[in-house]
């Protein structure tokens, strides 16, 4: 008899990371998934959205019944509210599609017997002015921004699901990710189209600032990574997801104006830095290496050179 496939419930299925994450599940029979969202507006190959062990679903994963009506044995839950800036005009909506909602899924996971809750946290969550590398045991400092907040308050959630109720997850602090299906707003493609449609850039602050920025294709192995890894290990932490790697803001774009031919390209403009942006961030990868042999494979120059071959519609890269 073959066995019973895991049964998954995936939230924000529809956003940057939820697709990529949908891509390495589609058509792998050893999984059930239900990919829920709020919308549904993939930009996925058909026969990915369409794959036998997929079912959309269009909801909230702040009131679903998802859990309970399948039984599912792992949440990956990544919906919610992104956008560090964008967080200080709106705060109670964040907390509200952050917090409640991550408050509905643990609640849902304890009470039908889920083996394992993978959840998005966020780099945001360390604040800013920590040392580099940054290491999971610093203790917390202020978040810059509502946003980082919330991702704070889902760690503390996960902890009290763990230590009161035996919930057990994996919180994956991200860094800025980048790679196939990014939001336009997001600043590697944003840089990449208005350098290919020769149109002004803006940059908040100097450039100075420096970021691990992280291709989406080792998030999601990170996640695989933090689903499948031991039950003697996992049971409530929380774990950097970066590139190791650190490049300010200038120099990205100097790398993007290189892999597009475009070394002329001068149309840069600055605004202000805001408040909520944090000056450098650089992850120290050696806790999630340790505990869920995980390592970062995708360097930058070699990520954005496969981004931008997406963006110009390979469908090669849409795998990535
Ligand atoms: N992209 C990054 O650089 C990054 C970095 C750190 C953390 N994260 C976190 O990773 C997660 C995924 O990020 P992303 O970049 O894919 O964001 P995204 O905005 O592209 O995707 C989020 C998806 O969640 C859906 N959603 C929002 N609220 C929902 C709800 N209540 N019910 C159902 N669906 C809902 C949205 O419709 C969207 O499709 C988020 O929690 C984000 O905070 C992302």
């Amino acid at each position: 008899m073959p066995a019973m496939p895991i049964r998954v419930l995936l939230t924000g299925s529809a956003g940057f990371i939820g697709q990529n994450v949908l891509r390495r599940f589609a058509g792998d029979a050893r999984y059930s998934v239900w990919a829920l969202d709020l919308r549904n507006t993939y930009t996925l190959p058909k026969h990915i959205t369409d794959a036998a062990n997929v079912t959309l679903c269009v909801g909230d994963a702040g009131t679903t019944t998802l859990i309970e009506d399948h039984l599912c044995d792992w949440v990956i839950h990544l919906a919610g509210s992104a956008g560090v800036r964008e967080s200080d005009a709106d705060p109670l909506a964040y907390i509200d599609n952050n917090v409640r909602v991550t408050t509905h899924l643990f609640e849902q996971a304890r009470l039908h017997g889920v083996t394992r809750v993978v959840y998005a946290s966020s780099s945001s969550a360390y604040g800013d002015g920590a040392p580099l590398p940054l290491v999971e045991s610093d203790p917390n400092r202020p978040a810059c921004s509502i946003y980082g907040m919330t991702k704070q308050m889902c760690e503390t959630i996960a902890q009290y699901y763990y230590t009161r109720h035996g919930v057990k997850s994996v919180g994956l602090r991200f860094f800025t990710v980048y790679g196939p299906h990014g939001r336009p707003t997001m600043a590697v493609r944003r840089f990449a189209e208005a350098i290919r449609a020769d149109t002004p850039i803006v940059i908040y602050g100097d450039g100075t600032q420096t970021r691990d920025f992280t291709c989406v294709s080792d998030i999601v192995s990170a996640i695989l990574a933090s689903l499948t890894g031991s039950s003697r290990l996992v049971k409530c932490d929380v774990f950097n997801v970066g590139a190791g790697d650190s490049c300010s803001v200038n120099e990205l774009v100097e790398l993007i104006k290189e892999l597009l031919g475009r070394p002329d390209y001068d149309r840069i403009t600055h605004q202000p830095r805001h408040a909520a942006d944090v000056g450098a961030t650089l992850a120290c990868g050696k806790h999630i290496a340790k505990q869920l042999g995980f390592t970062p494979k995708t360097k930058l120059r070699s990520g954005v050179a496969q981004f931008l071959r997406w963006l110009d519609g390979d469908p090669a890269m849409g795998h990535l």
